[in-house]
């Protein structure tokens, strides 16, 4: 017998930055590009890993629940996002009432709403900011961002408004 259900971690980058393990599933869930906005914003915190970080990652997990003899469970990242009140050492600067954000989705997992509930998760979170977000590509930003950013807690940090 097996039952699938989807948990909300909300963790401190302090935290992350001192959790080897799930440090490094973060990382495999990011751009394949090193100077993705995630990557270099990782890179970056692992060199300050001795001073407080302002920031938190929201991780979506899976949790598949064997009810077995042993009670086995099992948890996998679906997609996870980074909210930063500070510089996030490309276009975000803090600025008050706003976050940085910037997400990930597992690419199995993707076209499920995971990307939305995430990014609702992060609204819920830091309610009563805006959510900075990098929109460059035109699709995605109408079709993931748009309807988001009318309602008018995100912004697009490539609009130019800045
Ligand atoms: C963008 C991303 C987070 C979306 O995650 P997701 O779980 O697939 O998104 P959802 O299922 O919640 O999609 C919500 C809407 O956005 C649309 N959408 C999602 N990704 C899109 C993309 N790359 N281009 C255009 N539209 C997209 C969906 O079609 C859906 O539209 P609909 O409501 O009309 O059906 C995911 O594609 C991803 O991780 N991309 C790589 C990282 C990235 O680009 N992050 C965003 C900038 S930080």
């Amino acid at each position: 017998m097996s039952a699938h259900t989807f948990d909300f971690d909300v963790v401190e980058i302090d935290d992350l930055m001192r959790n080897d393990d799930l440090l490094a599933k973060a990382k495999s869930l990011t751009l394949p590009n090193y100077f993705s906005g995630m990557n270099v914003l990782l890179r970056y915190w692992e060199e300050h890993r001795d001073r407080h970080i302002d920031a938190k990652a929201i991780f979506l997990m899976e949790r598949n629940t064997w009810i077995s003899w042993f009670g086995k469970v099992e948890k996998k990242i679906v997609g996870w996002c980074l909210i930063t009140h500070e510089d996030d050492q490309k276009s975000f600067h803090p600025r008050d009432g706003h976050v940085g954000f910037q997400v990930f989705v597992n690419p199995d997992y993707r076209g499920k709403g995971y990307g939305t509930a995430l990014l609702n998760k992060a609204k819920e979170v830091f309610a009563g900011y805006t959510l900075d977000v990098y929109g460059e590509d035109r699709l995605k930003r109408e079709k993931f961002f748009g309807k988001h950013m009318r309602a008018g807690y995100v912004k697009d940090l490539t609009s130019g408004e800045f």
